[in-house]
């Protein structure tokens, strides 16, 4: 009996797999379901938070080193394309200058995933911008580091 139920358990997952590689490319299945970079950092350099036109909400969190993105974490409460775009766009943003971490687009999360269907572009998109939201509060705080007492969010 439990034979049986692991089996079609396992021709279920073969299917559902099926399913996603015929949507998607082997990076965007790769990226959601192992996320890289999923979580909070505490006290980070910059922080975005944006709610995309879906309804779907992503935090970015940066932390940085002599005008260098070191680290960079994401999470989002949206769908598989988002947390690919997210676990992507964190990892164009590490290593690089802030400066080069400001420029990242949509195309160049879509480019690195291997593209998206049209409905999911959008998600690509929310990744870009919070990255860049990210940024920007980065760069705002830079100068007056107190200012970050007084902030709303984390
Ligand atoms: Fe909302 Fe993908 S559908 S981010």
């Amino acid at each position: 009996m439990a034979l049986e139920f692991d089996d079609s358990f396992k021709e279920l997952e073969e299917s559902i797999m099926e399913d996603m590689r015929r949507i998607y490319s082997g990076k965007v299945i790769d990226h959601f379901l192992n996320p890289r970079n999923l979580g909070q950092i505490q006290a980070p350099d910059g922080f975005g938070r944006v709610t995309g036109s879906c309804g779907d909400t992503m935090e970015i969190y940066l932390k940085t080193k002599n005008g260098k993105v070191t680290n960079a974490t994401f999470w989002t409460d949206g769908c598989g394309p988002s947390i690919a775009s997210g676990s992507m766009v964190t990892e164009l943003a590490k290593g690089k200058s802030i400066a080069a971490a400001q420029k990242i687009t949509q195309d160049d999360v879509l480019n690195a995933l291997g593209g998206l269907p049209e409905e999911s572009l959008h998600c690509a998109l929310l990744a870009a911008n919070t990255l860049r939201e990210a940024v920007k509060d980065y760069l705002a705080f830079k100068n007056e580091p107190w200012k970050r007492a007084y902030r709303t969010a984390r």
